[in-house]
């Protein structure tokens, strides 16, 4: 979709960005991060040629850009900036569909057009087309933003900084939603910020810069699990220490509470159990809570005929982890042994949590998003 080819540009006798060479693909969400001044704002602003480089080219879809007429370019092309720049004596309406009408499209499908965008966003048409600006707060004043880009579905979106002024719940339910929209409407997305978190969430691919180079680009997992140099491992610092999973314990990652069942109990409570409890396993507990084992919902619809009792349908050969261990280690153990999960017991042999396939997907998507921990 884009392609820089060898792009400097120099202010000053300084090179501001410097010999960049970058491919963004159809319909990917590109980040560019980096410290202040590092040149993100100037590269983004030399793909709708609001700036010009001072060496290299650009092309878009193969076309050498800078033999585009600027205004041609631009309606191809979104842009959302952090200070919004919606125009304050202007309705939503009126703000939102002024691509649309440069493009001299009828007023019913502009009308149309904005009706359908405020709705993505969660926003009755109703109540805000025929609103101005300064009655709407700072995260759906955003939103217009974002939606005014989107009005002329251009295939490609220019955003910086775009959820930087606001606080940070708005923005990260704006990133939420943003997101959302994204996996919708598969558009090219080069996106600007100083925020890893942001960074993190929302790329498909990361691009940090650093003196108008690009320092590491990849996938967010990759610059988190192999950062290319110091500078990047200190950039991702706070992540890169949770990256080291094995850091938490399975009593960070386990269910606390599994579904138990005594071993005198009939088979018919344990398949009603089950059924109340939407689980396919029950662990078995003696009265002190120690583990004995577990029964399958298998092993219950082969024997339920011949058995009474839970304890004839016991399985006593379950690996365990004791409480205590590294994450890693029943993370080892389930996906050597391909199993569902592993009951974690203390030191008494009491059963205390289950580590599940659910556990450690959290674990891991917390190593990347930075989210808490639940099991
Ligand atoms: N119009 C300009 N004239 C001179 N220097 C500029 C101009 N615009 C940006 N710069 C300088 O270029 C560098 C990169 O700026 P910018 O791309 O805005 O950085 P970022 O967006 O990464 O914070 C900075 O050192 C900035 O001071
Ligand atoms: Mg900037």
């Amino acid at each position: 979709m884009l392609r820089f080819e060898q792009v400097t540009k120099i202010y000053s006798g300084q090179r501001v960005v410097d010999c960049l060479d970058l491919e963004v693909k159809k319909g990917e969400f590109l980040v560019l991060i980096g410290p202040s001044g590092c040149g993100k704002t100037t590269t983004l602003k030399m793909i709708n040629r609001l700036i010009e480089p001072s060496e290299g080219k650009i092309y878009m879809n193969g076309t050498d850009i800078s033999r585009l007429d600027p205004v041609q370019l631009r309606r191809q092309i979104g842009y959302v900036i952090q200070q919004v720049g919606l125009f304050p004596n202007m309705t939503i309406q009126q703000n939102v569909d002024v691509v649309l009408r440069l493009l001299k499209r009828p007023l019913q499908e502009r009308q149309e057009r904005v009706r359908e965008l405020l709705a993505m966003v969660g926003m009755d048409p109703a109540l805000y087309a025929e609103r101005y600006p300064n009655e709407l707060s700072g995260g759906q004043q955003q939103r217009i933003g974002v939606l005014r880009a989107l009005a002329a579905d251009p295939p490609l979106i220019l955003m910086d900084e775009p959820f930087g002024a606001l606080d940070p719940i708005t923005r990260e339910s704006l990133q939420d939603e943003f997101k959302r929209l994204q996996e919708k409407l598969h558009k090219t997305i080069v996106f600007v910020t100083h925020d890893m978190d942001e960074a993190l969430k929302l790329a498909d691919r990361i691009v940090l810069m650093k003196d108008g180079r690009i320092v590491q680009a990849g996938p967010p997992e990759e610059l988190l699990r192999h950062p290319a140099n110091d500078f990047v491992a200190f950039f991702f610092g706070k992540k890169r220490k949770e990256n080291e999973i094995y850091l938490e314990t399975v009593d960070e990652v386990m269910n606390p509470a599994p579904v138990t069942i005594r071993p005198e109990q009939g088979v018919a409570e344990g398949v009603e159990l089950m059924r109340r409890r939407h689980v396919d396993s029950l662990f078995v507990v003696d009265k002190e809570e120690r583990f004995l084992g577990q029964v399958t919902i298998e092993s219950l619809n082969r024997e339920h005929l011949r058995a009474h009792q839970i304890i004839e349908l016991l399985d006593t050969n379950v690996p365990t982890v004791l409480a205590g261990s590294k994450a890693e280690t029943a993370f080892r153990i389930m996906t050597e042994q391909r199993l569902k999960y592993v009951p974690v017991v203390d030191t008494e042999g009491r059963l205390v949590g289950l580590v599940t396939r659910t556990s450690m997907v959290n674990a891991l998507a917390s190593v990347v998003w930075g989210d808490g921990i639940s099991a």
